[in-house]
């Protein structure tokens, strides 16, 4: 049969034909089986459209993610993909939601501060600090180490990162961002139409508003610290490098508040997750926590098969061919990160936890649980050796176990797909023989 196009033939991946409306409820209450229902109807490649949003075209290998972090180059935005969710919360002018030569300033500003080199010279106080918090844990009851690891790495950030060091402001921080995060993050919110956000803003009851009144006073709180560091300059804390670097106070807040978003509770899920997986999966923790290569290699593992965020989508700004499609200029493109981790051809057998996977140091283009591309999570450096030293500073003071053997299923968690217990645990002292 031949077709021919008199006008223009456009050939869009195939996707749900429920309202969009009904698509976006769906996502809404179960991303997993939403997408995964979608991949196994439509394959490898098709269309979901978002209330409010252009439609979004996911993809599910390895080689087509690629050809989507190509357009990095040119002609894909990741800033301008995130920018509809993110910028009540980050701002303009964060790294996160910027793109062209304003990214490219911002990220030149953050990258040094944040690689590998650099941050092994935090080792130490991560280790110190969780082994403060560690030693708060209640032991004998169940409790949700989600939270408790949300507790370590807001810490890290507020010490490592924004370099707070006043007993009081780190008191209000502690206690104000996570509410600023769960109320920015809340798919109320982020999902919240641009042209829906000033009026929904002037009714104080609605979720919008509440989040308003809270980002203010939290900038009140930063604006203030910005002020003091710029009359005392001090320390080697990334706030510090961001102010030497000329950033001026809007830019540093809104670069503080996408390390905050982008850096911690990601962090927490993902150690969240390599608790519930091994806890489950006893013979691999007598291996830990000495074992340092094997420890690298469980955590990639970790990553693999629970991926703390879900996608990575650029916004097309000029007709993409891919997958025998051509998606059309404004809609957006990404990986859905956990099919493409299940993808059998890059990862065989890919619901089983295998570490060994990546003991031969080979590291599978299939594996990004930092994205790709151009945009590359700028903190995976740091992200992995806060995973290794709190894995290991968790292991060595504690012995934990699931309080259920069930594994725990994923659910949305503000920005992050999250255990759905948030991993619930047991903590108990090691036995006398164990400690060292
Ligand atoms: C396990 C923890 C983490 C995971 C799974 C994670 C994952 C990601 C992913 C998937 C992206 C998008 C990449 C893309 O679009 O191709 C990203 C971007 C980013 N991440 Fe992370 N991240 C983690 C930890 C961190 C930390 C600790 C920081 C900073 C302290 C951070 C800062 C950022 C920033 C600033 C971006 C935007 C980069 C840009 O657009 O140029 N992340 N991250």
């Amino acid at each position: 049969m031949t077709y021919v196009c008199i006008w223009r033939c456009v050939m869009v991946p195939p996707g749900p034909r429920i309202p969009s409306l009904a698509q976006t409820a769906w996502f809404m209450r179960d991303p997993m089986s939403a997408l995964e229902t979608w991949h196994r109807r439509y394959g490898p490649i098709f269309t979901v459209r978002f209330f409010g949003f252009p439609p979004e075209v996911y993809v599910a290998t390895a080689e087509l993610a690629e050809q989507v972090f190509r357009t990095d180059a040119g002609g894909g935005r990741a800033g301008a993909a995130r920018r509809d969710f993110l910028e009540p919360l980050v701002g303009r002018h964060s790294v996160l939601t910027l793109d062209g030569d304003d990214w490219a300033g911002h990220r030149k500003t953050l990258t040094p501060p944040l690689r590998a080199r650099q941050v092994a010279g935090y080792h130490d106080e991560i280790a110190a600090i969780a082994a403060e918090k560690i030693a708060g844990w209640p032991l004998g009851e169940p409790f949700t180490l989600r939270d408790r690891m949300q507790e370590i790495t807001l810490e890290i950030i507020l010490r490592l990162v924004f370099g707070i060091r006043d007993a009081a402001r780190l008191d209000r921080l502690r206690a104000l961002l996570p509410e600023l995060i769960e109320a920015g993050g809340s798919m109320t919110v982020a999902m919240l139409p641009a042209r829906l956000r000033e009026p929904a803003g002037r009714v104080p009851f609605l979720p919008y508003a509440r989040f308003l009144r809270l980002r203010a006073t939290v900038d009140a709180i930063l604006y203030d610290e910005i002020a003091r560091r710029r009359r005392e300059p001090e320390g080697t804390d990334v706030l510090s490098r961001l102010l030497e670097a000329g950033l001026g106070d809007e830019e540093a807040r809104d670069e503080l508040i996408t390390l905050l978003i982008a850096g911690h509770e990601t962090t927490a899920t993902g150690l969240a997750w390599a608790f519930e997986r091994l806890l489950r999966l006893p013979h691999m923790l007598r291996r830990l926590p000495d074992d340092e290569v094997y420890l690298d290699a469980v955590i990639k593992e970790v990553l693999r098969v629970r991926p703390v965020v879900y996608e990575a989508p650029r916004l097309i700004d000029a007709p993409l061919r891919l997958g025998g499609y051509e998606i059309p200029a404004g809609w957006y493109a990404g990986p859905f990160i956990p099919l493409v981790h299940h993808d059998a051809a890059a990862f065989p057998s890919p619901e089983e936890f295998r570490p060994e996977r990546f003991l031969d140091g080979q590291q599978s283009r299939a594996w990004m649980p930092f994205g790709g591309g151009r945009r590359f999570c700028v903190g995976a450096q740091l992200a992995l050796l806060e995973m290794r030293v709190i894995i290991r500073e968790v292991l060595h003071r504690l012995e934990l176990v699931a309080p259920d053997p069930v594994p725990e299923a994923r659910r949305l968690a503000n920005v992050t797909l999250a255990p759905a217990r948030l991993t619930r645990v047991i903590a108990r002292a090691h036995s006398p023989a164990r400690t060292p």
